[in-house]
């Protein structure tokens, strides 16, 4: 970095290594040493001490106060995660700040989260488990203590398909699920089609007996046929933009599943209401539900998702489907939201791309700088 002027950093959590790469770079990089998110104040307090990049991650709110605290000195935020609600994009915007954030190096292991909190619920993995702990495994019965569903040959409804949705429909398709695929913007009939393709050919080859198949539908259909139903969409609040998202899963849509069918959820919290879905489980209006992703998270101890009556229908995670080694860690920045996010904010600070934030890759606001 010669003759460059020493940037300085300020990340709200430790990323791991990857802050490393920054430090020899030259950078001044400062850590808030706690787990938990710093408090607001001391963000506010750091920016007007002259921070040029804000590394943060969902729990920190990013608002006019902080691009305002930053003025003249904040020249990037850098998220570490896909999603960035907790980021107010117009006033990014009116103080021209760009933030990126970490897509795709996420995708895969997202999906194959969804994919196995599907399992684990349909197959009662929990349930099982527990049996064994509390030593109440009486004897191998051909049904008792109790069943569960399998997911090879079913129908999922996959509610949203961008990157996340389609790595989903991947997984599934190796299960030889049939899929309908329900989208409200962008519907990406190439991709469709090509699964189709992979679907008849493991069926003409004899790889598998019954031939699959995969379609477009409405959400009522979605909703009303699958026996499983996974939501990948971003949360999108009413004003927002159009249509939006939030509580998209209410009791209106969750009395179209049928009795039998599974709710998967590791997109965003708002887009299922969790009261209804505590209700649906309860009245059984749908078989189980699993959720890695809340309104408010920590998921609250009062919350009705908690309550024994459905715990046996009910899987909850910690917001953890991107929680792999090398998703979360890795400072290659074509691997780890590590990487991806120091590389986002190299670019800014080091103007790469020109210093043109409209072509930089990770960069989200890029309307911001468009000339
Ligand atoms: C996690 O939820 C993310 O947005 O990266």
């Amino acid at each position: 970095m010669a003759d460059q002027k020493r940037f300085r950093v300020y990340a709200t959590c430790d990323i791991g290594e990857a802050l490393e790469l920054l430090r020899k770079r030259g950078y001044d990089v400062e850590v808030y040493p706690g787990p938990e998110p710093p408090p607001k104040e001391l963000i506010l307090e750091k920016l007007r001490g002259g921070v040029d990049g804000l590394i943060t991650t969902l729990r920190d709110p990013i608002d006019a106060e902080v691009f305002q605290a930053g003025t003249g000195h904040l020249k990037v935020v850098s998220q570490f995660a896909v999603g960035y609600d907790n980021i107010r994009r117009a006033d990014a915007n009116r103080y021209q700040v760009p933030f990126t954030n970490t897509a795709d190096v996420l995708t895969e292991a997202t999906a194959e989260f969804a994919f196995f909190m599907m399992g684990a619920l349909a197959r009662k993995l929990w349930s099982a488990e527990h049996l064994l702990r509390k030593n109440e495994w009486g004897t191998w019965h051909p049904y008792l203590p109790f069943l569960g569903d399998e997911v090879t040959g079913k129908t999922i409804g996959v509610i949203g398909t961008g990157r996340i949705g389609l790595a989903m429909i991947k997984k599934c398709t190796g299960f030889d699920m049939n899929i309908l695929c329900y989208d409200p913007g962008f519907q990406n009939h190439d991709f469709v089609r090509a699964i189709q393709q992979l679907k008849d050919l493991r069926h003409s080859t004899g790889v598998c007996k019954d031939r699959s198949w995969i379609k477009y539908v409405e959400f009522e259909q979605a909703l009303r046929e699958a026996d499983f139903v996974t939501v990948h969409v971003p949360l999108i609040r009413p004003g927002e933009g159009a249509p939006p998202t939030y509580h998209l899963i209410n009791e209106k849509t969750l009395r179209m599943m049928k009795p039998t069918a599974y709710l998967i959820n590791n997109s965003r919290g708002p887009v299922v209401d969790e009261a209804a879905v505590a209700k649906a489980l309860r009245e059984n209006w749908i078989a189980g539900a699993a959720l890695d992703v809340f309104a408010r998270e920590p998921l609250p101890a009062d919350s009705p998702l908690r309550d024994p009556a459905i715990e046996d229908r009910c899987r909850l995670y910690p917001h953890f489907a991107s929680a792999g080694k090398i998703t979360r860690l890795s400072t290659d920045p074509d691997k780890g939201m590590a990487g991806r996010c120091v590389q986002g904010l190299i670019d800014v600070l080091e103007q790469h791309y020109n210093g043109d934030p409209s072509k930089m890759p990770f960069v989200v606001n890029k309307e911001a700088f468009k000339k």
